[in-house]
Formats: C-alpha cells, sequence, structure tokens
C-alpha cells in the first residue's frame, strides 16, 4: 500500500481494505452510503464489500454514463438521501468512474451543507485524474460540468484491481490523462511514457504513482484553477468540443479519445507559437497516432467545433484559451489562437491520417 498525503485528505494506492482499515482510525461514522451505476455494482461492488468486511450501508445505483451527469438524477441521488434518513455524521462512497465521482461527490457535498465522502475511482481516468482535486460537479445546458463546486473527499481509494474489469479501449481513454501529466510537468515521465507501444503489456500501478504526484502538485499550487492548475486543460479546449460534438453522434468518443486528438492540435499550436519544436512535435504526434489511430474529423464539422469551444467554462471574455507546452514537461498557460489557426491545427490532426 502506497499513500499520498494531501493538505486535507490521504491518496491510498492498493487493496481497499487496507486502505479502507487504515482509514477508518481517523473517523468514526454513524452510517455509510454507496453510490454506484450498473457496470460498478456488478464488477466492483463486490471488491468493495470484502473492504467494507461486514459493515451495513445503504446503495444508491443511477444509470452509467455521462448522459445521466444532470440535475435530474442528482435530485433521485438526494431523493434517495432522505429516503435512507441520511445524516450529517454519514460517509458516501462515490463507487464509479468519473460520472459518479463528480455527481456524487456534487450531491453528498450539498446534501443538508454537505456530508463527508469518499471517492473509489474504478477506471484509469479516474484514478490518475477526476478523483483527485476536489472538482465535483454536473453537465447543464448541453456544457459540461457547468455547475459544481470545489469540495475536496475524505480519502480516494486506488486499486489496480479494479483496471481488470476494463477493457483496452477504456484504458487506453485514461492513458491519455497520463500521458498530459508526463507531456506539462515532467519529462522523466513522458521519456518512460514514450517507450510504451503495448497497452496490454503496462505496469499501470507504476504509471499511475508519478501521475497523482503531478497532479497532486499541480492542485496543491493552485486549487482553484488560477494559474498552474490551467496546465491540466492541455488539450482540453479542442478535445472537449470534439469530444460533445461526437456525444451527440452514433459514435461517441471516450473522453481520453479525444483528449488525445486535442493533444495533437495543441501541440501543433505550441509549435506555432515557438514553444515546442518541430522535432517533439513530430514525436509527440507520431506517438498519439501509434496509440489511439487515427480518427478522420470532416471539415463540415470544424465550425461547430469552434462553437463548441467558445462555450468553454475555461474561456475568459470572448478569447478561446488554451494550456499549451514547450519543452516536454513544460507548460504555458492563458494562450490564446484565432479561428483560422484552430481550423488549421484541425487540419494537421487530418493530415496525420496514413
Ligand atoms: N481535470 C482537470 C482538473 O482537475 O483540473
Amino acid at each position: 500500500m502506497q499513500t499520498i498525503a494531501l493538505s486535507d485528505y490521504t491518496i491510498y494506492v492498493g487493496p481497499i481494505e487496507t486502505g479502507w482499515q487504515e482509514f477508518l482510525t481517523r473517523k468514526k461514522y454513524t452510517q455509510i452510503l454507496v453510490i454506484a451505476d450498473e457496470n460498478t455494482q456488478t464488477h466492483c461492488l463486490p471488491l468493495l464489500i470484502r473492504a467494507l468486511n461486514g459493515q451495513a450501508f445503504d446503495l444508491i445505483h443511477i444509470p452509467a454514463g455521462e448522459q445521466h451527469k444532470h440535475i435530474g438524477t442528482c435530485q433521485h441521488i438526494w431523493q434517495q438521501m432522505l429516503n435512507v434518513g441520511l445524516d450529517r455524521q454519514a460517509l458516501v462512497i462515490n463507487l464509479g468512474g468519473g460520472v459518479i465521482g463528480d455527481m456524487g461527490g456534487f450531491c453528498a457535498s450539498t446534501y443538508k451543507r454537505g456530508v463527508d465522502f469518499v471517492q473509489v475511482p474504478t477506471t484509469l481516468l479516474s484514478q490518475v485524474d477526476a478523483s483527485i482535486g476536489g472538482k465535483l460537479g454536473i453537465d447543464f445546458g448541453m456544457v459540461k460540468n457547468s455547475i459544481g463546486v470545489f469540495c475536496n473527499p475524505k480519502a480516494v481509494f486506488i486499486d489496480p484491481a479494479f483496471l481488470t474489469t476494463l477493457s483496452t479501449r477504456e484504458l487506453r481513454s485514461g492513458f491519455a490523462e497520463i500521458i498530459k501529466h508526463g507531456l506539462i510537468q515532467d519529462a522523466a515521465q513522458w521519456a518512460t511514457i514514450k517507450g510504451i507501444s503495448q497497452l496490454d503489456t503496462v505496469d499501470w500501478p507504476k504509471l499511475i504513482v508519478p501521475s497523482l504526484l503531478i497532479k497532486k502538485h499541480v492542485v496543491e499550487v493552485d486549487p482553484f484553477e488560477r494559474g498552474l492548475r490551467k496546465a491540466l486543460n492541455f488539450g482540453h479546449t479542442i478535445g472537449h468540443a470534439v469530444e460533445s460534438f461526437a456525444l451527440e453522434t452514433s459514435e461517441p468518443l471516450l473522453h481520453g479519445e479525444a483528449i488525445a486528438i486535442g493533444m495533437v492540435c495543441e501541440a501543433w499550436l505550441s509549435q506555432q507559437q515557438g514553444f515546442l519544436s518541430t522535432a517533439d512535435l513530430e514525436e509527440i504526434s507520431a506517438f498519439f497516432i501509434q496509440i489511439y489511430g487515427h480518427e478522420v474529423l470532416d471539415e463540415a464539422n470544424f465550425a461547430a467545433y469552434l462553437h463548441l469551444m467558445g462555450n468553454d467554462k475555461k474561456n475568459e471574455g470572448k478569447k478561446i484559451n488554451f494550456s499549451l507546452i514547450g519543452a516536454p514537461g513544460q507548460v504555458h498557460i492563458n494562450c490564446s489562437a484565432d479561428a483560422d489557426t484552430i481550423f488549421a491545427s484541425l487540419r494537421y490532426y487530418q493530415q496525420l491520417a496514413g
């Protein structure tokens, strides 16, 4: 078991039963409530029940998927919390990926002005990103995460055993955030990552811990995203737009797949703005194409992507905000680009096909 201490909570990396026993020595709770979806109820709850070791709990079950991350599902959760008589000395356990962590944490932190909650992220993506840093929320008015709060969990339990329940596609999606962490903050981690060609032989805990240390550093320096935390948005301005657009089609992309496209486009912007060398751009682009393949983006949709970027909550005023990279490990926040340059970055990605 490895522990990573943040200022007000601990991340436990290893078997959840070990972390859970340690956590319970710190505080006693009157009641436990688990929030799960149909996937985590089937595949992950049995492991959590073993860790709880006979402790009673109530279960709230919600449908799986980003399309349910809205106020209607929150109302269902809050109603169930009232129905089971949840009091303010209770603990909520969010068992799932980013949607459960963001929405369950949001419901817990607002119910009766806040009950304690812990994150048990079950996807690689949520293990290395969403469960750390206290961002909670839901989608509203077609804008991802537009309603929410910052509120830290009481602990995060990262058990690599959950990763065995994931498809290669889901692992690859989470890998995108690990790559991002290396590119923006840690050249040595990027050097390790770029040697990877097969995802089925990766020793995930070896990559997860350095990635968590990078995220810990960033969110501790800047918890409310006024400066350095914006670095985590590398790839996300274009990536979120591509993801939101694809979500409305018959072929949605996973978050990391869209962010991988965004990182290639934004690496190109980084090179255009003189931050990144052409050699680094070519190496980064080739790596993403090797791992993620190439997605055809229709030029007819570029204007719609731009419109979605215009709605992004990262923008200030009318400018579209980007976090770009310098030499691996270095980041440049508060950059912007005009529409023609953004379109050119999408065309750069396009021409990487075969
Ligand atoms: N996922 C980006 C952040 O936590 O700030």
